[in-house]
């Protein structure tokens, strides 16, 4: 082969692996969930995990916030479960579930009050609030 043609083969392949790579990203889309606090005065403790992720546990002070990125999954669903504690009570929480929140939020933002949870699509805009179940 000439140089032209190998070349030409070379950003052939390139372009081959740029929209792969792309088809690939656009399947499975970043998702992030964040998790704050709105008990006054008291801190929270987060743990949260996958199937595939135990991310350990977190203490959130009061007005504080933490999160995690993570893509979806390509088969099969992607469930993060979050078990929330304060002074006195714990609770379990879905934070994210493929099946309840794909088209809901690309960032799932919870708020966490005593009685129990709100969900927030973005910053600002509430989907709604959970009372904690018994
Ligand atoms: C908690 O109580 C407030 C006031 O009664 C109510 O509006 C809210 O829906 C309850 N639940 C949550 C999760 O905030």
């Amino acid at each position: 082969m000439n140089s032209i043609v190998k070349s030409g083969v070379f950003i052939l392949m390139l372009c081959l692996v740029m929209v792969v790579a792309q088809v690939h990203v656009a399947a499975t889309p970043a998702k992030r969930v964040v998790v704050e606090n709105d008990i006054d005065g008291e801190d929270i403790g987060v743990h949260c995990a996958s199937a595939d992720d135990d991310l350990g546990f977190v203490p959130i002070h009061p007005r504080g916030q933490w999160g995690f990125s993570f893509h979806t999954r390509f088969l099969g669903t992607t469930l993060f479960h979050c078990r929330i504690s304060s002074r006195d009570s714990s609770h379990g929480l879905v934070v994210y579930d493929d099946n309840l929140h794909r088209y809901v939020c690309d960032t799932c933002h919870w708020s966490i009050r005593s009685n129990g949870s709100c969900l927030f699509s973005s910053d600002v805009t509430k989907v709604d609030c959970y009372d904690w179940v018994k």
